[in-house]
């Protein structure tokens, strides 16, 4: 193994190329620029890294541009995101309520905002286009930290068909725009109540990026079936988050790291279809950006 990175000339080369010694630019950039170089190049030289192997590499990531979104969990970096934050909040004392997890890349904004106060309407549907699965309904409450109704929240919720595709982003063209996704306005008493058809866990898109990588590295890329949620509040955290069947057979085995304990209800089939009981807690939000959401670019119709 060679040790030239901590040498001058390699040293002065970061320094150049970070921009570090220039006036202009964005400082921050810079410095987060310079430590992913430098660590990329201790990985080349403690792996003994060739020419050939670096340009597939880069070969791999421009035909793979269009994965990044399911690449990012899939290498559970969406993942060390949330532990990330969550490491930062319970260092600042914001320690409690539902737990947070990714969001993944198949939200699309602009979905239907319909009325979902149960004193005013007991019919909230999120499927607009035929499915042979059972129905499914899911209900609880929205409170705050103290078991506080959370009044006037929006409930953003989405998930895939049976077959384990999300409108939007079908490759067989079947779904409707926005079929298993609405966004719900609740009451002041913060309880929801929805039904739709049983989503399917998902794998990724066969031979794509996400597929060749997780293959290469002896992993699958399935995930159990689940529904994604975004719940944002008048004085409250926006919180993102889904919940993952707790009887499905990848429940514990999640390609995209989106499993977390306090997340996983089985649902009740005593009546026959399943029925999922769960309640969300928000946290209090501490900031005006505490109530907003992550600027991630997302799809829109
Ligand atoms: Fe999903």
């Amino acid at each position: 193994m060679t040790d030239i990175v901590k040498s001058k000339q390699v040293q002065n080369l970061l320094d150049t190329a970070a921009g570090v010694n220039q006036s202009g630019g964005n400082p921050r950039l810079k410095s987060i620029l310079r430590d992913l170089l430098e660590g990329l190049m201790c990985t080349i030289e403690k792996h003994d890294i060739s020419e050939d192997e670096f340009w597939v590499a880069v070969k791999f990531l421009q035909d793979g541009v269009n994965e990044f979104g399911l690449i990012a969990p899939g290498i559970g970096i969406e993942h060390f995101l949330d532990l990330h934050m969550d490491a930062k909040d319970a260092e600042a004392g914001l320690e409690g309520g539902t737990p947070r997890t990714i969001e993944g890349p198949l939200y699309v904004e602009g979905a239907p905002l319909i009325e979902g106060d149960l004193s005013k309407t007991n019919d909230v549907n999120l499927t607009d286009d035929p499915d042979d699965a059972e129905d499914m309904v899911m209900s609880g409450q929205i409170t705050g930290p103290d078991g506080e109704p959370v009044g006037n929240a929006i409930m953003h919720v989405w998930h895939a068909n049976s077959k384990g595709f999300y409108s939007h982003f079908d490759p067989t063209g079947a779904q409707s725009a926005f079929n298993n996704r609405r966004r719900i306005r609740l009451g002041k008493d913060g309880r929801y109540s929805f039904r739709s058809k049983m989503p399917s866990g998902y794998a990724v898109p066969p031979n794509g990026a996400t597929d060749q990588l997780m293959k290469a590295l002896g992993r699958h890329g399935n995930r159990p079936a689940h529904v994604h949620f975004f719940i944002e509040a008048p004085g409250y955290r926006t919180l993102t988050t889904q919940i993952n069947f707790g009887d499905d057979p990848h429940a514990h085995d999640d390609f995209a790291f989106g499993t977390r304990e306090g997340l996983l209800p089985i649902p009740d089939r005593v009546g026959g279809s399943p029925e999922i009981h769960f309640d969300f807690t928000l946290q209090k939000a501490q900031s005006d950006d505490d109530e907003r959401f992550s600027k991630r670019a997302r799809a829109s119709i």
